[in-house]
């Protein structure tokens, strides 16, 4: 390892375009090319690194900073960052950086792949042709769900949120969405091109025909979608989640999909991941499942890997890094 050069823990395999941001710039060692390093590897790898470049699969929080003083950024190739303790990092002086825009329109096409998915029973129909099921045309064979004129829930209206309610306008929808705080800049832009109406929460679980989950995971957002809430969905609703598997409550949703309180759910996302093969979920043939896919397009985790290469790099050269989660850290 060069002397001249910063060190950057990579935690995973990251695509190629990434590391080649970082060639020449900056000593990086990837700690797994295979699998997912456990906490204490990463505690013991970070030790003499200037950034950490993590996965959602690690969590990086105080214990693991202290232990790498010499750390100045982390840089998560991901939107969401709830896997970094960000008021440790805030605390200890660590910018924190993320990889937004670059996966919301991905992100956004993988929710309507579920959506539909989970409407037209995709998945249930090619099980049943595979199986050899298919003996003839039904009247009444695997009947779904019209996506067209229906009323699509947005619940979080921010990029990926936003963009989701950009291609209800294909399908003649009705879009409402709820959004904790008011709509800014492009997003209310984009509810006012689509027509959406904001609504509360009860309200949008009530009246949805489709309810998509576009929230990052907080205190306030885990469980979002638990007994209370799936209590006021129509029997014939469709829930499908992107964001965070925490934001939606497992039992809860067993319950409403397994009793027809609920008639479909997608989930892309889970509370532990992965979700393991006889977890109660995966029972139930009205419940479609990916292994969090949402952002899995050649360019755009090309895309990621670049950006948060470039957000290393660019805090370590002491400049604001265009992605920094943390303001308060920066003293300019
Ligand atoms: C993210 O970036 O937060 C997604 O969950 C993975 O792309």
């Amino acid at each position: 390892m060069s002397t001249t050069l910063p060190k950057i823990l990579v935690t995973r395999k990251i695509p190629a375009a990434g590391l080649a941001c970082l060639d020449g710039k900056a000593n990086y060692r990837i700690l797994r090319t295979q699998g997912v390093p456990s906490y204490d590897e990463v505690k013991a790898a970070v030790r003499g690194a200037d950034a950490i470049l993590p996965l959602l699969t690690e969590r990086i929080d105080g214990d693991i900073l202290d232990n790498a003083p010499t750390v100045k950024v982390v840089a998560n190739m991901a939107v969401g960052f709830d896997n970094v303790d960000v008021a440790a990092a805030t605390a200890r002086g660590v910018m924190v950086t993320n990889t937004p825009g670059v996966l919301t329109e991905t992100t956004a096409d993988f929710a309507w792949a579920l959506l539909m998915a989970a409407a037209r029973r995709v998945v249930e129909g090619d099980r049943f042709t595979r199986d050899g099921r298919w003996k003839t045309w039904e009247p009444e064979g695997l009947l779904g769900q019209d996506l067209y004129g229906a009323t699509l829930g947005i619940i979080g209206f921010g990029r990926i949120g936003s963009a989701v309610a950009r291609r209800a306008v294909g399908f003649d929808m009705d879009v409402i969405y709820y959004n904790p705080s008011p709509l800014k800049g492009e997003a209310r832009q984009v509810a006012e091109d689509v027509g959406a109406r904001s609504a509360d929460f009860e309200e949008l679980m009530r009246e949805s025909d489709f309810i998509s989950v576009h929230v990052p995971l907080t205190a306030d957002t885990r469980h979002l979608i638990g007994e209370g809430a799936l209590a006021l969905v129509k029997p014939t609703a469709v829930l499908v989640n992107t964001s965070r598997g925490p934001v939606v409550d497992p039992a809860a949703l067993y319950q409403a999909l397994s009793s027809g309180g609920l008639w479909a759910a997608a989930l892309d996302v889970f509370e532990k991941e992965p979700v393991v093969p006889d977890d109660p979920l995966l029972s139930l043939p009205n419940l479609v499942v990916a292994p969090h896919l949402g952002s899995a397009s050649v360019t755009t985790r090309n895309r990621m890997a670049v950006m948060a290469a470039e957000n290393a790099l660019a805090a370590l050269a002491g400049h604001r890094p265009p992605n920094l989660v943390n303001g308060d850290v920066w003293k300019g």
